[in-house]
């Protein structure tokens, strides 16, 4: 039987870690060729992609700094050029460093934009790329809508995602492209493990299910917004957090 995502090309970015390693798991498990890219994470990277062959998938490996243009561009290029087209961009790379508003320097704020500026010419670059039934999917956070006091540049650069996704929804609709965010409550990975203990236990406390996302939790729900079943649905900050 034919999967979901057969003949379906793939990028998802930061997929060597955490919640975009699920996402490059799952979009593979639904037959997409997956681009699986990473910073600085080589090892793990083709870890990801290897377990995506060995279970019979078709994946390839890509480096690159999202806050680097010209590492953006490069990217993009490298998925079309050895997996022939590009059909969904998972936007997920991000680094979370906290500090409050009295803690945050201009390297630190200037580090979180240039990422938020990397996933918008990503996004600019892909949507020339795609064709009808192409989808962008970018992982922002709950954080935009909780404004934790200790993350308000995070915050910030994830709600301007939010915001040019929308944008980017009202152009795209007509060729058949859908662009969604996907907005995670506190989930366990690297980005939050040894993180303040407060922070997880009111993480745990303040959704329904009393208890931390898994990657996978996140990974399905990315899933859908790819999927052919999701056409109808774009513009949306999708809350998979859990009930927060
Ligand atoms: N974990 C949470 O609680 C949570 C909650 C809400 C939203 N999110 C969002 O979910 C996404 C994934 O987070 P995560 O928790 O899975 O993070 P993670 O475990 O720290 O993994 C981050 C991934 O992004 C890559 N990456 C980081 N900075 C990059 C850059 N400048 N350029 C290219 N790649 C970069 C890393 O690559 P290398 O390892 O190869 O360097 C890694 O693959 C992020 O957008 C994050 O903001 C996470």
């Amino acid at each position: 039987m034919s999967k979901p995502l057969t003949g379906k090309v793939a990028l998802v970015t930061g997929a060597s870690r955490g919640i975009g390693r699920a996402i490059a798991e799952r979009l593979a498990r639904d037959g997409a060729a997956v681009m699986v890219h990473y910073m600085s994470s080589e090892a793990a990277a083709r870890e990801v992609a290897g377990k995506i062959v060995a279970a019979g998938g078709k994946a390839d490996i890509v480096q690159g700094d999202i806050a680097d243009l010209d590492a953006v561009a490069r990217i993009l290029a490298t998925t079309k050029d050895r997996l022939g087209r590009l059909d969904i961009l998972v936007n997920n790379a991000a680094e979370g460093p906290r500090a409050n508003f009295d803690k945050v320097t201009v390297e630190h704020y200037d580090r979180l934009f240039a990422i938020t500026r990397g996933t918008f010419f990503a996004m600019q670059g892909a949507a020339r790329m795609m064709g009808e039934g192409g989808r962008i999917v970018s992982i922002t956070s709950a954080a935009v809508k909780s404004c934790m006091a200790d993350a308000p540049v995070y915050a910030a650069s994830k709600a301007a995602i939010q915001t040019f996704s929308k944008a980017f929804s009202r152009d795209l609709g007509e060729r058949g492209i859908t662009v969604n965010c996907v907005a995670p409550g506190v989930t366990d990975t690297d980005m939050v493990r040894g993180g303040p203990v407060a922070l997880l236990d009111s993480a745990r406390k303040g959704n329904a299910f009393k208890r931390l996302a898994d990657t996978t939790d996140i990974a399905d729900i990315v899933a859908f917004v790819c999927s052919h079943d999701a056409r109808w649905l774009t513009g949306q900050v999708v809350g998979a957090d859990g009930g927060l």
